[in-house]
């Protein structure tokens, strides 16, 4: 969907109007006039500039999406772990051979040949190019040159007719009647990075234990003190010592990259048994570089591979690196040039209104900028691994909602052919990131509202939340919500304003609100937020799903030795067992454990239920972990003994 030369058409004056509309027809499309106020219509395009045409086909079976999901992750189905291929994913979402033939059949009988009819990979659409009086005549429209404030142009028009019979094969076409996102984002609106925890400064720390003294593992938590608090032990029971080659762990960077002399500190000084040089495996995607000089370290990267490299070596890492570094830098869009790499298909996926990528995200071969990536996008170049960490995420309500739909979409898919994503909670409890929403990262009229985040908030991932060890406690008494006021930062949590309460945690959340509610005011359903008097959305996904260890870790950064936390730390720690976990399994001829939600809520005992602390925010004391689930903790952290033998004891 791009237009980028469309400015040279503006101008041209308009010719005739729309003719009548005959009765055979109907309005497929037309716009809310009142929703592009920052849009102002100008001329009529030219009656023989191209327009890039994509009929969206009505899909099949979306809304079967979550019952076929809980059909192979939910341990009491005859069917689970049993996995989908990407061919039966995209047959299953494919819309009937019927809804292809009878649009084939209007577009040619309305004189489009039928050699310039493209199907697309996924089969969501057909496109073909055609003049705009083509286009005018074929959908009773006219199409103006449309112009954002920001300077963005775009080609749309009102509304557009098709005859009525095919109205039900159809979604919605494109050029059409929507006016894109520009692409510009201003910085007030949201913080230019998607990191998680940009708000939690690295600690230098001199006087951090390298040995396995558990003396000081609330200052310092060193590997050592990982292992004794979630009981796992050093080497992974790998069969001789041998790691699979099909069970590299997935770690998702956007804008920040790692460096090896931080890596090879790190291991030296904590982990000896890891050699020298170790490094991740790169799947870098649309011009993505790393390692960078130490100067430049990324305290996300770094802190990532410092924590999971410790749980999972000698199986490797394998290093989602997206963008180019202007697009990296500028964090344009969020996960879509990802999710495109990993999946072909979604390259040109259509759900939720959109097609393929959204004009918000970087748009390749890069244009624009010379130091930009040249090449064309990645589609379909890299396999998803079995586990995906990701300790990237803003708020919902900096997002279009249709776009983050797409996208949670896109989770469900990978689900069901047996990954399991894992997405950081947020650091700054119920509020969003400061600096988002309205105020203080929180939402409504008076900031006052909290502000769930995404895409944690896609009832298809596992969320995970932050914990910390007690001042004082040591690894062997219960950890509390992670909670820092100094730093504004606590375990993010809370209840989703896009998707409901899914099955799998239906009684959770009822236990929840009925033994341990808060007493805050809430709303439900669709009110407007700018009036309500409540605070959260009780009808709403709860997040996170679990929790793990997110403060004071230590880790080694731009050649300093310290301490950082995170939910972006909690995030592949959760991602590293379960990757062990997979490989045991894998090993003795079971398959990955793909979507773990539904399995999770089952058995809360194969975690530490944390039952002390909250996650302040936006003028609140937020949500009180509490005995059950909760949306500061979740279920609780990693009981890796307990958690093995059940997950291996399943088929
Ligand atoms: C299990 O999968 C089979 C097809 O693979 C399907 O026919 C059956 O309905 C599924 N079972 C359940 C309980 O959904
Ligand atoms: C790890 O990656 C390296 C480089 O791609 C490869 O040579 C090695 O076999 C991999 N090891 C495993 C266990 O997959
Ligand atoms: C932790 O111990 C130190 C030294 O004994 C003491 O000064 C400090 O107050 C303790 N902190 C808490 C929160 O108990
Ligand atoms: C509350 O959540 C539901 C999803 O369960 C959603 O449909 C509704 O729009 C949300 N309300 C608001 C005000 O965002
Ligand atoms: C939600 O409310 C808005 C504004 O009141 C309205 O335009 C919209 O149609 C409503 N949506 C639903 C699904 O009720």
């Amino acid at each position: 969907m791009r237009f980028l030369n469309l400015g040279l058409v503006f101008g041209f004056a308009a010719i005739a109007s729309a003719a009548a509309i005959p009765h055979t027809h109907a309005v497929h499309e037309k716009r809310d006039t009142a929703v592009a106020k920052k849009w102002e219509k100008r001329g009529r395009l030219s009656a023989n500039a191209r327009l890039p045409m994509r009929i969206g086909l009505k899909q099949r079976n979306l809304h079967l999406g979550h019952d076929l999901l809980m059909d192979i992750s939910d341990p009491s189905s005859p069917n689970y772990s049993k996995h989908w291929t990407s061919e039966e994913v995209i047959e299953m979402f494919a819309p009937e051979q019927k809804t292809v033939d009878a649009v084939r059949a209007w577009l040619i009988d309305s004189g489009i040949a039928p050699q310039r009819l493209t199907h697309s990979d996924n089969k969501g659409w057909l496109a073909f190019d055609a003049t705009t009086e083509e286009a005018e005549t074929l959908l009773l429209t006219e199409y103006h040159l449309y112009e954002h404030v920001d300077g963005q142009t775009t080609a749309a028009c009102e509304s557009y007719h098709v005859p009525k019979y095919i109205q039900e094969h159809l979604d919605y076409i494109t050029p059409g009647i929507k006016l894109s996102a520009p692409s510009k984002r201003s910085v007030k609106a949201r913080s230019a990075s998607n990191r998680i925890h940009s708000s939690i400064p690295f600690q230098r720390a001199t006087d951090i234990s390298t040995n396995d003294d558990l003396s000081q593992c609330y200052n310092a938590l060193t590997p050592a003190c990982l292992r004794a608090l979630y009981g796992f032990p050093e080497t992974p029971e790998y069969p001789g010592g041998q790691a699979r080659t099909d069970n590299s762990l997935g770690i998702f960077e956007e804008g920040d990259f790692y460096d090896q002399a931080d890596l090879d500190t790190f291991f030296a000084n904590f982990t000896p048994y890891i050699p020298q040089g170790t490094h991740p495996v790169p799947a870098f995607i649309d011009g993505a570089q790393a390692p960078v000089p130490q100067y430049d370290a990324g305290p996300e990267s770094d802190l990532d591979l410092q924590l999971s490299y410790p749980i999972i070596y000698p199986q490797n890492v394998t290093l989602f690196q997206t963008d180019d570094l202007y697009s990296a830098y500028t964090s344009r869009g969020f996960l879509n040039t990802f999710l495109d790499a990993i999946d072909g298909s979604y390259c040109t996926y259509s759900a939720f209104g959109e097609t393929g990528n959204d004009p918000i995200d970087p748009v390749y071969p890069d244009t624009v900028w010379s130091g930009g990536y040249k090449g064309q996008l990645m589609c379909g170049v890299y396999e998803p691994t079995n586990v995906i960490s990701v300790s990237y995420g803003g708020s919902e309500a900096d997002w279009p909602t249709y776009y983050q739909q797409r996208q949670c979409n896109e989770y469900m898919k990978l689900g069901l052919q047996g990954t399991s994503i894992f997405f950081a909670s947020g650091d700054a409890g119920v509020a969003g990131r400061y600096g988002d929403g309205n105020v203080d990262g929180c939402l409504g009229t008076y900031g006052q509202i909290f502000s769930p985040g995404f895409p944690t908030s896609c009832p298809y991932v596992t969320s995970v939340g932050a914990t910390q060890i007690n001042p004082n406690s040591t690894v062997y008494e219960p950890e509390s919500v992670a909670d820092y006021p100094d730093w504004g930062y606590s375990s993010g949590g809370g209840f989703s304003n896009i998707y409901p309460v899914p099955s799998y945690q239906h009684s959770a959340v009822y236990d929840y609100l009925q033994r341990h509610d808060p007493g805050y005011k809430y709303y439900r359903g669709n009110v407007s937020l700018a009036t309500t008097d409540g605070l959260y959305n009780r009808s709403g996904r709860g997040y996170p799903d679990v929790s793990a260890n997110g403060w004071n870790l230590a880790v080694v950064i731009g050649g300093e030795t310290g301490v950082e936390g995170g939910t972006s730390a909690a995030t592949p720690i959760w991602a590293s067992l379960i990757n062990r976990i997979n490989e045991q399994r894998l090993n003795i001829g079971k398959k990955t454990l793909g979507f773990l939600n539904p399995a999770l809520y089952a058995n809360p005992h194969v975690l530490n239920d944390i039952t002390t602390g909250s996650n302040p925010g936006c003028a609140t004391k937020g949500f009180p972990a509490a005995t059950g689930w909760d949306p500061a903790t979740g279920l609780g952290t990693p009981n890796y003994p307990k958690m093995l033998d059940y997950f291996l004891s399943l088929p």
